[in-house]
């Protein structure tokens, strides 16, 4: 696996394998790999010639400077994984890298979808990430970028900038992994308990619920059902949790034909911050 530290090294190299017409695959990650990420790679082997994992802890996203520093950075871990699952490129840069600039500015209309739910809670946070994926799409130009249903609004805000800025790139809606008992993987779950873990499976059962309710329940009603069912898990303490609409997520009351829908959810289990969703029909 090459190890590139600067933009330019990186843009000499995929220049001459773009010469020769090699897909590139990008996988923007902050680190702290799991099986989870190792999955997109895997998603995007057969997809691609060339795939490009990116390491970056980036602070534009990040509204909580404490959030930054505590960022967990394992990095010889991440590069054994990386080398493991046969990844090609792995771009380090550094802060001043990405930004040498460190007054740039950014904005980009993302028509609401960075104001609600994630949005609404971590002012700012979907600028960031729209920020770094813009550079890093920029620098690598990948034919394809892979990125995990977990964070589903994330893929839903870059999926609006690609269009926004017209960009000739396919985005890939990969699976979330989850454990043997339904438990999203997570870095944070490294910080949960054995009896937090077990807790937390409150998430993906709720949601299973509403997947198994969905188009046989009146939506209103079987929001506010899964929202109890939350509400009174043990050691569970809920934060939202909505039935949406994938393109626009806003919070669906009827099924209209040709939408499809999503169950997102946000809760807290000792002191760690859960998310979770499932694509409902
Ligand atoms: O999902 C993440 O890890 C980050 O938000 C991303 C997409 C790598 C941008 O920093």
């Amino acid at each position: 696996m090459k190890i590139f530290k600067t933009k330019k090294e990186l843009q000499d190299y995929l220049e001459t394998e773009r010469v020769n017409l090699k897909k590139i695959a990008l996988i923007p990650t902050m680190g702290a790999l799991h099986e989870g990420h190792i999955s997109l790679l895997n998603y995007a082997k057969p997809l691609s010639d060339i795939r490009v994992c990116s390491i970056f802890v980036n602070p534009t996203q990040f509204n909580d400077p404490k959030d930054l520093e505590k960022y967990p950075r394992p990095l010889e871990q991440d590069i054994q994984l990386l080398e493991a699952a046969d990844c090609d490129v792995l771009f380090l840069p550094s802060v001043a890298e990405m930004y040498p600039d460190p007054q740039e500015k950014w904005h980009i209309d993302l028509n609401g979808l960075d104001e609600m739910w994630e949005g609404k809670m971590r002012p700012g946070h979907f600028q960031g990430v729209t920020q770094v994926v813009y550079k890093l799409f920029h620098l690598v130009q990948p034919d394809i970028a892979c990125f995990g249903q977990k964070d589903f609004q994330q893929v839903m805000v870059i999926q609006h900038m690609i269009k926004e800025k017209n960009l000739p790139i396919t985005i890939a809606l990969c699976p979330t992994i989850r454990d043997k008992n339904g438990l999203a993987l997570s870095s944070r779950n490294m910080r949960l308990s054995a009896n937090g873990k077990t807790q937390a499976l409150a998430l993906s059962s709720t949601l299973q619920f509403i997947k198994d309710n969905f188009a046989i329940q009146p939506l209103a009603e079987l929001q506010e059902q899964a929202s109890d069912k939350l509400q009174q898990s043990d050691g569970v303490s809920l934060e939202y949790l909505a039935i949406c609409e994938t393109t626009t997520l806003h919070q669906a009351n009827v099924i209209e034909p040709g939408k499809k829908y999503v169950a997102l959810v946000t809760a807290w289990v000792e002191d760690v911050r859960l998310i979770d969703n499932m694509i409902l029909n």
